[in-house]
């Protein structure tokens, strides 16, 4: 017999097929390409949020793990970021995370992935930048799970523009554009990745890990 609530479940199973296509191909292939998971006015509203935030407050240039040297740091990745604050977010970013926060409910709920905490920030990459092959785990600290990159660069990235996400899968590599409303989201202990060097224009994205406790 079926009791009520096992009938919600199923409903609410049955209504979340974008979701479903994520989780089946996560634990098939390890990683799932999303095209317009944002649309297009959530996407220039999130670039402008990002721009906005860049042209006031400004971003810093990332870092290699704990390496302070920054020569060093330049020749493995050039992107620039700024985290940011869920307590203080504006109405584009509560857009973003209401469509994350909903993965992550339904990926703890039908996968028991145990993520409990999540860390976002926007990054922009100026032309000649890239970020060199490698994967998103600390050594001392494996609690990101999944590692998420949502694209926010405006409508046409021509492929002359470079700055692809290049995956190194177990028989190949992938490289994916980054289209305005893709999402990339993969295994961040497992694949290793690279941004290809962008070649002109600037590159701007939100990038976020789903960590355990
Ligand atoms: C990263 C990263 C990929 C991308 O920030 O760790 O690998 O496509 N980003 O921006
Ligand atoms: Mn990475």
């Amino acid at each position: 017999m079926i009791i009520e609530q096992e009938l919600f479940e199923q409903l609410d199973f049955a209504e979340n097929p974008l979701f479903e296509t994520i989780i089946t191909n996560l634990l098939e292939q390890k990683f799932a390409v999303i095209d317009h998971f944002y649309d297009e006015a959530e996407v220039v509203a999130l670039r402008n949020a990002l721009l906005e935030r860049h042209r006031t407050i400004g971003f810093k240039k990332s870092a290699v793990g704990n390496w302070t040297n920054e020569e060093i740091d330049k020749s493995i990745r050039g992107d620039f970021i700024s985290w940011i604050d869920e307590s203080k977010i504006t109405l584009a970013e509560e857009l973003f995370f209401k469509k994350i926060n909903s993965l992550v409910t339904y990926l703890n709920k039908t996968c028991f992935m145990g993520i409990f905490q999540k860390e976002f920030h926007y990054a922009l990459y100026p032309t000649g930048t890239f970020y060199k092959r490698h994967l998103d785990t600390f050594a001392n600290d494996d609690r990101r799970k999944l590692s998420i990159v949502c694209y926010l660069n405006e409508a046409n990235w021509p492929k002359e523009n470079g700055g692809e996400l290049t995956l190194y899968l177990p028989n190949e590599t992938l490289d994916l554009l980054p289209l305005p409303g893709r999402m990339v989201i993969f295994e961040s202990q497992v694949i290793e990745h690279e941004v290809k060097p962008v070649k002109a224009s600037e590159r701007l994205s939100i990038t976020g890990w789903l960590k355990t406790r």
